[in-house]
Formats: C-alpha cells, sequence, structure tokens
C-alpha cells in the first residue's frame, strides 16, 4: 500500500512542506526567504531559523488545506537531515519528531543532495542504467556516478565556491541582488551568451571544479572598469556553465554514460540546459523548474522510493542534524 508521506525541508532559506503518496506529490508549500536575506547579500544562518520557525506551521496548515487528508491520516514523516545549517536543519528535524511522536508514525531522515538528484524523477520511475549525477546548486557542485539503485562513487567536486555560490558572488561584485543566479542568466541570455571576455581556465585535475577563480577574474574586471557589467555576468556564465558541460563530457566518455541526471538550483540555468541538450546520444534528465530549488517534494519523493524499496532504516527521535553529510 502506498504511503501518506509528509515531508519537511528547512536545510537552507526555503521553508517547504510536502504531502507525497507513491510518486505523485499531492500537494507543496514553500514559505522562501529570499527578500529577508537579500538585503544583507546572502542567507544569515540564524535569521534563517528564526524564520523557519515563524512560518513552518502556516506552510503545514496550507498543505493540509489543499488536500482531503488530516494529519492523523498521514502514515510517515520525511526529513533533511543535511547537508545544510545545523540550526535551521534542526528547525525542521524538531517538528518532525515531534509529529513522528505524536501521532505515531515513522520518521526517515533523508540527504537533501541525493534528494537533489532524483528530483527530475518525481511523479514517475526512477532511471538507473549507466546514470551520470550532476549536482550543481547554492552549496553543492558534484559529479557522481550511479553505481546500483541509492550506490554512488564521488568522481569530482568543487575544490573552492559552489557553482551557485559564485554566481552569487558575482552578482554582488557587479551590483545585483542576492541570489544572482537567475539575474545573470537573463543578462547573458540577453547577450545571446556570447562572451567578449576570455575568462581563465580552472587549475584543477580530473573530475573536480573550481570556481573562486572565476569569481576574482570578475572582480578584477570590475575594478579595471574596461567592460560593463552585463560584459562580465556573460563572460562569468558562459565559462561557469563550460566547466560542467566540459567535465559531463570527459566522464561521458570515459565511462560510457548514457543517461544525465541533474538537480540543484542552477539547473534552472537556461543556458546549462541548452548546452546540454546539445551533447549527442544520451538523455538528459532535468527537474521541472519547480523543483529545481529547494523543495520538500524531492524530500518525500525519495523517501517514498526509499521506503517502498526497503532501502531506508527508520530513524531514531534521537537523530541529530549532519550539516557535512555526504552522498557518498
Ligand atoms: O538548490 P538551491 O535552491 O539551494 C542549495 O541547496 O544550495 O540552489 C540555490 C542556488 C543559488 O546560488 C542561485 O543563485 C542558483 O541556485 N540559481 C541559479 C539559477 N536559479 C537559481 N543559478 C544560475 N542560473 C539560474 N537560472
Ligand atoms: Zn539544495
Amino acid at each position: 500500500m502506498k504511503k501518506l508521506i509528509l515531508a519537511i525541508e528547512t536545510s537552507a532559506d526555503d521553508t517547504s512542506i510536502a504531502l507525497v503518496k507513491g510518486n505523485d506529490i499531492l500537494a507543496m508549500k514553500t514559505h522562501s526567504q529570499i527578500e529577508e536575506h537579500a538585503k544583507f547579500g546572502g542567507i544569515i544562518p540564524e535569521m534563517a531559523s528564526r524564520y523557519h520557525s515563524k512560518n513552518i506551521f502556516d506552510q503545514i496548515k496550507l498543505v493540509m488545506k489543499d488536500t482531503e487528508h488530516s494529519l492523523e491520516n498521514i502514515d510517515a514523516i520525511a526529513v533533511t537531515i543535511g547537508p545544510g545549517m545545523v540550526n535551521t536543519l534542526q528547525v525542521g528535524m524538531t517538528i518532525a519528531k515531534t509529529l513522528s511522536y505524536k501521532l505515531m508514525v515513522p520518521l526517515y531522515g533523508i540527504n537533501h543532495i541525493e534528494a537533489h538528484a532524483f528530483s527530475p524523477f518525481i511523479g514517475g520511475d526512477i532511471i538507473v542504467d549507466k546514470s551520470l549525477i550532476i549536482i550543481a546548486s547554492g552549496g553543492h557542485t558534484n559529479i557522481i556516478a550511479m553505481k546500483k539503485l541509492f550506490e554512488y562513487e564521488m568522481l569530482g567536486q568543487t575544490k573552492d565556491d559552489a557553482i551557485g555560490e559564485a554566481y552569487d558572488k558575482v552578482a554582488k561584485i557587479i551590483g545585483l541582488n542576492y541570489p544572482g543566479g537567475p539575474l545573470i542568466d537573463k543578462i547573458s541570455a540577453e547577450n545571446n551568451n556570447i562572451s567578449k571576455i576570455k575568462f581563465p581556465k580552472p587549475k584543477v585535475i580530473g573530475y573536480d571544479f573550481s570556481y573562486s577563480g572565476l569569481k576574482s577574474k570578475a572582480l578584477q574586471l570590475k575594478e579595471k572598469k574596461e567592460f560593463t557589467n552585463e560584459e562580465i555576468a556573460t563572460g562569468f556564465q558562459v565559462a561557469a556553465v563550460k566547466q560542467l558541460i566540459d567535465k559531463i563530457k570527459l566522464a561521458i566518455k570515459e565511462f560510457n554514460f548514457k543517461n544525465i541526471i541533474l538537480g540543484g538550483g542552477v539547473t534552472a540555468n537556461s543556458y546549462l540546459r541548452s548546452e546540454i541538450n546539445k551533447i549527442k546520444d544520451v538523455n538528459v534528465f532535468f527537474p521541472k523548474l519547480m523543483y529545481t530549488g529547494d523543495n520538500a517534494a524531492m524530500i518525500g519523493y525519495l523517501a517514498s522510493k526509499k521506503i517502498s524499496k526497503k532501502k531506508i532504516k527508520k530513524s531514531s527521535l534521537d537523530i541529530d542534524a549532519e550539516p557535512r553529510m555526504r552522498m557518498s
């Protein structure tokens, strides 16, 4: 029997709640704190946890109102336990534990990055065979081989800034608001993603990434005043996406991957999407735009898949947050 799962995500600045059954998202409500943090140019962790605490019950009530279910119908609770900010994770986890205890239903702790990885499949079945997973978000840039269902090998990751973090920092340098990713994407698209500037090639080997060099270059360019903000934004986007595409092509060549699965906030990027779709002889799986950023649907969906395939253990009520949790 398909379980009715209440999913909770509070790892960063989105308070997100979803009700999931089988492959389907019955309802999802997300309160974004972007406006609160934008004036500071990035997420302030203590403020984030206070806003989660303030808003989480409204989101739960809205989700329940949207469906014909009441809390008593819930069969299980799924919650993000990491990676993320410890004090924001704890807000969601405390609510999850309390509901699990009171409703006498099992609690399942979920890895946020792993949930991003399966977000393209929400609503349907997971594809495993010969799959390469790319995580591109504000906190992570990973290239991962799927060995078997829920078994992974990390091929490479960023040595410094995550790609989304670099987008946000470059945006700040050229005077754009947080989060800068969507704004840089828009500017670069207006320039047809054609760059007048050559950004440095990252000094990393194999499948690792480096984004801090691109950010430093953007800063130098801004100080020299030779190029406009729009030209810097475009040059950065072209170089940032090229780095990802080059590593993906390298991995396809070496390991013969047939499926490319992408997740995380940066996978909303229009140029990244068009460049990946140009790669021949592979199937590409992007999340729907509503599931690119942080959301509870992906947490509930992964929990649902793991429960049905008996690939997850119940968490105990003394489970702790794992701010540095890894996927493999
Ligand atoms: O996955 P996410 O919501 O949060 C983390 O788990 O980190 O990703 C947020 C990141 C931010 O850095 C934001 O600027 C970036 O995703 N982002 C984009 C775009 N939309 C969001 N970056 C580039 N292009 C976009 N269209
Ligand atoms: Zn995320």
